[in-house]
């Protein structure tokens, strides 16, 4: 197969959708693989390195995508990509439909195969391909928070590890999932106090067997929120209810119950955030004050360490690349059901009933 990967466009984007590692897996696989001339270069991959595992590098975006059967990337197509996508093509990359009518619009006009990462499901529910990209957030949530607990970001002034005779700072995390794990390990890691806050015992009991004693659970409920947002100095927000907008864990009014100088990293904003003010942010405008409490909203976070991101999606995207590669399409999405639930919009139906149901559109059931 020839398998195409362009420069990502979309602003500040510096994610790559290949390594040369997978380019090399690919090669020795007998596929032909084009890589845009700058693709891997913020996620520093030279096209130099592309070319010894032998990658063919292409100058322009449009030579990538008219001589590919596969296209492999990180965000969806934007405006100017749109009509570059051919009949036939299988896209893999993440496309989030349900948030663009003229997305999928688009998508449904081309005709091509749209296998969307997000949606790629395993047999328990989980999804291998958003996994990794929450484990990015929920770690840099923790290194953005201590940022903005210093005193000229306008946060508390507090030292999350503390220092001997002082204590440390205290980490409130809401919902102990991917993202909630990998922030109280960091925090933890550094020193702080940290409270998790989840409805699930069983992640509860797991974060109680796993984490040093310094981090402590306890069961989500307003009556705790209200507790602990008094007393903790950084707040986590990581809560998710597959398929829902996150639930306003944080009301207005409890701002004012919060410490001046009280800083909110609200992971979950990608699903409307689990604090009522939280509005989305960019990497170039990431934080805003309501009532003294600094809100870090930033629904890209991963796109701000390219270098570790990259590698952590493409070591889990290469699998399923490869299938794709050897086998086609239609007969690796029949040998992998989870890659299967990865379909999206094929020859200008849409295949996947969220989607369709989000834009009163007809769906095609794929038997
Ligand atoms: N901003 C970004 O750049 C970025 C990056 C990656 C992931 N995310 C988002 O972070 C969020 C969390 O992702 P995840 O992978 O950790 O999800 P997850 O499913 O692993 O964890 C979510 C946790 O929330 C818990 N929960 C649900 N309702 C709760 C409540 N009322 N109180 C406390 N906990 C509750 C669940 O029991 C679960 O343990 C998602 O919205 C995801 O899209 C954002």
């Amino acid at each position: 197969m020839i398998i195409g990967i362009p420069k990502e466009i979309k602003n500040n984007e510096s994610r790559v959708g290949m390594t040369p590692a997978g380019v090399m897996e690919l090669v020795h696989n007998g596929h032909t693989v084009h890589v845009q001339s700058g693709a891997g270069a913020g996620s520093g991959f030279s096209d130099d390195d592309y070319k010894k595992v032998g990658a063919h590098i292409l100058d322009t975006i449009g030579q990538v995508y008219t001589l590919s059967e596969m296209i492999v990337k990180v965000k969806e197509p934007i405006r100017e990509e749109y009509d570059m996508v051919q009949k036939g093509q299988v896209v893999f990359t993440y496309f989030h439909f349900a948030s663009s009518q003229r997305l999928t619009q688009a998508m449904i006009d081309s005709r091509a195969v749209c296998i969307a990462y997000e949606t790629v499901e395993d047999s328990d529910g989980t999804l291998p391909l958003l996994t990794p990209m929450s484990e990015v957030a929920g770690r840099m949530a923790i290194q953005q928070g201590a940022k903005y607990l210093e005193k000229p970001k306008k946060g508390r002034g507090v030292l999350l590890g503390g220092v001997p005779g002082v204590p440390p700072g205290r980490v409130l995390v809401l919902g102990a999932g991917t993202v909630g794990i990998q922030a109280a390990k960091m925090a933890a890691g550094l020193g702080a106090h940290v409270t998790m806050l989840d409805i699930n015992m069983k992640r509860l009991r797991y974060v109680n067997d796993v984490m040093p004693s310094h981090v402590v659970t306890e069961y989500s409920n307003e009556y705790n929120i209200r507790k602990h947002i008094r007393t903790h100095d950084l707040i986590v927000g990581g809560v998710l209810l597959k398929g829902a907008r996150a639930p306003k864990l944080i009301t207005r009014d409890m701002l004012r119950c919060m410490r001046p100088g009280t800083v909110i990293v609200d992971v979950a904003v990608d699903q409307g955030g689990c604090v009522e003010t939280t509005r989305p942010t960019t990497h170039e405008n990431p934080e805003y004050i309501v009532d003294d409490v600094v809100h870090y909203c930033v629904a890209n976070m991963p796109g701000a360490v390219p270098y570790t991101s990259t590698l952590a999606l493409t070591n889990v995207t290469l699998p399923y690349v490869l299938n794709l590669a050897n086998k086609g399409w239609e007969a690796a999405c029949a040998a992998d059901a989870s890659l299967k639930k990865g379909l999206n919009i094929v020859d200008g139906q849409v295949v996947y009933s969220e989607i369709s149901e989000a834009f009163d559109l007809s769906a095609r059931v794929l038997v």
